[in-house]
């Protein structure tokens, strides 16, 4: 697949933050390109050097081969993080609005019928709910019918139904081969949609590449979990004192605030059956595969950001 966008060497400083710290990476053409980060990481900044829209203090941004100009905002899509809407509109209007900016734009009954318009297309930009907000700028992004479009955490603040209704737009769009570059903090949501991410700390990219490459790449153990009240006392003690951990696991054991306790082990055969000589009840044991947030919190660390 070839590469449709490539960022090279970006850095951006604000005054002395340095925001984005010298990063490179490359899109290809019709995938899902996810960008994960905890708050302040530098996602949005790096995503609107490449609209065009801000600049960078080094480094470039080339599209199909040649640096973005000052028309490239135009030729893409854009979903900010953050938009404020015309008062007063109707979401029919604010459309009709935005695509009399453009020369060319996607035909707007299909565009609503995409986009899942059609049920509020008369209402106040100011009575839409956060699912309905946030659909119809997915379809201003569209509506001049771009190659490659950027998604700033799109979903973030939705219910678990509008959530998943807009994976399934985003789906759509990725089905027409438009290219997505999606930032995220549902970790879930970069799993099912994307087909390679980057995972950025402090203005740098800490991991890069399709997501169950970097599971794979990262862990091969699974996690064994039971709740500790179903843990005999002994069986406690025993995972407690550090120098006894062999008797029962072959790994790590961690108790989890939650109430459960979690065994690492890369034999999970092994681990079950020393659990059933220590007289372990194994009704509610679970065997969980580590996953994206696992790895988020792996790398980033479990401090809290800005
Ligand atoms: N216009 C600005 N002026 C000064 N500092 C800025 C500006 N925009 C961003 N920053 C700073 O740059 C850093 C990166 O911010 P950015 O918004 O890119 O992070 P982010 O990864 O998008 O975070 P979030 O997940 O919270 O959206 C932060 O320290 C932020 O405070
Ligand atoms: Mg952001």
């Amino acid at each position: 697949m070839t590469s449709i966008l490539k960022v090279n060497s970006l850095t951006k400083n604000f005054q002395t933050n340095i925001a984005v710290n010298d990063i490179s990476f490359q899109i290809k053409k019709g995938q899902c390109f996810g960008m994960l980060g905890p708050n302040g990481a530098g996602k949005t900044t790096t995503i609107e050097i490449m609209e065009g829209i801000t600049q960078p203090t080094s480094g470039e941004v080339f599209y199909k081969g040649k640096p973005i100009g000052h028309l490239f905002r135009e030729q893409c899509g854009i979903q900010f993080q953050h938009t404020a809407l015309q008062d007063f509109l109707s979401v029919r209007e604010t459309l009709k609005l935005f695509a009399g900016l453009y020369p060319k734009t996607s035909d707007l009954d299909d565009l609503i019928q995409r986009c899942n318009l059609e049920s509020f297309l008369d209402s106040d930009n100011r009575k839409l709910s956060g699912g309905q907000r946030q659909r119809m700028l997915l379809a201003i992004a569209l509506i001049n019918d771009p190659e490659i479009v950027f998604l700033d955490e799109p979903t973030t603040g939705l219910d678990p139904q509008a959530r998943h209704n807009f994976w399934d737009l985003i789906k759509n769009v990725l089905s027409r081969g438009t290219t997505i570059i999606l930032s995220t903090h549902y970790m879930e949501e970069a799993a099912e949609l994307c087909d390679e991410i980057i995972i950025m700390d402090r203005g740098h990219i800490i991991a890069q590449g399709p997501p169950n490459q970097l599971l794979q790449q990262h862990f091969n153990e699974q996690l064994v979990r039971i709740p500790e009240q179903k843990l005999p006392k002994t069986s406690i003690e025993k995972l407690k004192q550090p120098d006894d951990f062999q008797h029962i696991l072959f790994q790590s054991t961690s108790f989890q605030n939650d109430g459960w306790v979690e065994i690492s082990t890369t034999d999970v055969n092994k681990t079950i059956s020393n659990l059933i000589r220590d007289g372990v009840d194994l009704n509610f044991l679970q065997i969980r595969q580590r996953n994206l947030e696992d790895l988020f919190l792996e790398l980033t660390g479990k401090g809290l950001r800005e």
